[in-house]
């Protein structure tokens, strides 16, 4: 039988520098410390450890399939450690996103955000790891629809024999926690009636229609929701194979030329453009942000990560970040009020509710 590599992606905010904008570098080689030594213990086969704004990133790839205890629990360890020198520092926020002192077998609910996929490698295997920051599970809806359904941006849906039959996209309802699969083209309709509310209906993954490869999976944990009160944003990431029967690498990355409107930015509150940066301009500093989004490029080779290439370190993305401070400035001057602001159903996973309680005895009825 051949052997199956998993691709884990696990991601925690241990702690902000300065603030929530960045990540200071003793974290993550504290992270590089613990991953290395898992390497050694043949627990993972390979890693890279990075960052997107104040999220630390454990890549990894193993043989343990997914939503293993062992390469979970790795990774709360790892999150654990870095919280411990982060408060020794006294770091933003450190440990926010742990929303338990006990893991219990997976890290799944208990605050960080994972993807992962298993599978075989093919003779090639080009994948990309988008990470965003300041922003929430869902925000790869709009992305990962044009990436595999969309053929004005990916060309190998109508001209490559090997994606024209199309893709199948597993859907989650976060709020009821049940999931549905639309087939696409034929569905793309039903689809976009519901992942175009991405604050509820979210891509978790996506199927090549042919063969059942998986081609995508996104981390679609919503803090919110898990700890019923704001805990900070859910930052998600989300991995794409390319080539082949998958989009190319060119049009898994074409998407994020046009910077779409995410819910996050200062606050977890605001609607904001998300911005495709290189790692080294991860650093939401603008009102927190404007939300970022970095891709690492890697070749799996037996399941080791060669790379990474930093894919937004690019300046044929230099106009789409002109385009989100453009977008950002106009937002900006609408201050308190919406659609800066995000509508109030939203708010209510906020410390809006706090505030509004001072009124709740001021208000007098209005009488018919
Ligand atoms: C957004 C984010 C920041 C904080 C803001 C206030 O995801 O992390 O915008 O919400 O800096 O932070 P606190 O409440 O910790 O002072
Ligand atoms: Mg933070
Ligand atoms: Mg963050």
């Amino acid at each position: 039988m051949v052997e199956k590599v998993t691709l884990s992606v696990i991601k925690a905010d241990v702690g902000g520098y300065v603030g929530h904008s960045s990540i200071h570098p003793v974290l993550l080689e504290e992270a590089q410390r613990h991953l290395e030594a898992a390497k050694g213990d043949g627990i993972i086969v390979d890693f890279h450890v990075t960052r997107v704004g104040d999220d630390l990133e454990l890549i990894m790839t193993h043989r343990k399939g997914v939503d293993d205890p062992e390469v979970h629990h790795l990774a709360w360890r790892t999150f654990e450690e870095c919280i411990r020198v982060a408060k020794s520092l006294k770091l933003y926020g450190a440990g926010q996103d742990l929303l338990s002192d006990a893991f219990s077998g997976n890290v799944k609910g208990m605050g960080p955000g994972v993807a992962e996929m298993e599978f075989v490698e093919r003779e090639s295997e080009p994948v990309l790891i988008f990470m965003a920051d300041k922003t929430s599970a869902g925000a790869w809806n709009m992305p990962l629809y044009k990436m595999f359904a969309d053929p004005f941006n990916t060309a190998g849906l109508v001209i490559s024999p090997k994606m024209h039959e199309g893709f199948s996209f597993e859907v989650h309802d976060v709020k009821e926690h049940k999931r549905i699969v639309f087939h696409c083209p034929e569905e793309i309709y039903d689809l976009l009636l519901f992942i175009g509310a991405p604050g509820r209906y979210i891509i978790k993954a996506v199927y090549h229609k042919g063969t059942g490869e998986i081609g995508a999976v996104s981390s679609t944990q919503r803090l919110a929701l898990i700890a019923g009160r704001y805990v900070g944003k859910d930052d998600p990431v989300c991995i794409v194979r390319c080539q082949g029967e998958f989009p190319a690498v060119g049009e898994a990355l074409e998407p994020f030329s046009m910077p779409h409107i995410v819910e996050g930015w200062m606050r977890g509150s605001h609607f904001g453009p998300l911005m495709p940066v290189s790692v080294p301009q991860s650093n939401p500093t603008r009102f927190d942000g404007p939300p970022r989004v970095v891709a690492l490029g890697f070749q799996l080779a037996d399941g080791r990560l060669i790379g990474p290439r930093d894919m937004f370190d690019d300046p044929s993305y230099d106009e789409a970040r002109r385009l989100c401070n453009v977008v950002a400035e106009h937002l900006r001057r609408h201050g308190p009020f919406e659609p800066q602001r995000l509508p109030l159903e939203a708010m209510e996973y906020t410390t809006m509710p706090q505030v509004m309680e001072r009124f709740r005895n001021r208000f007098e009825d209005l009488g018919d």
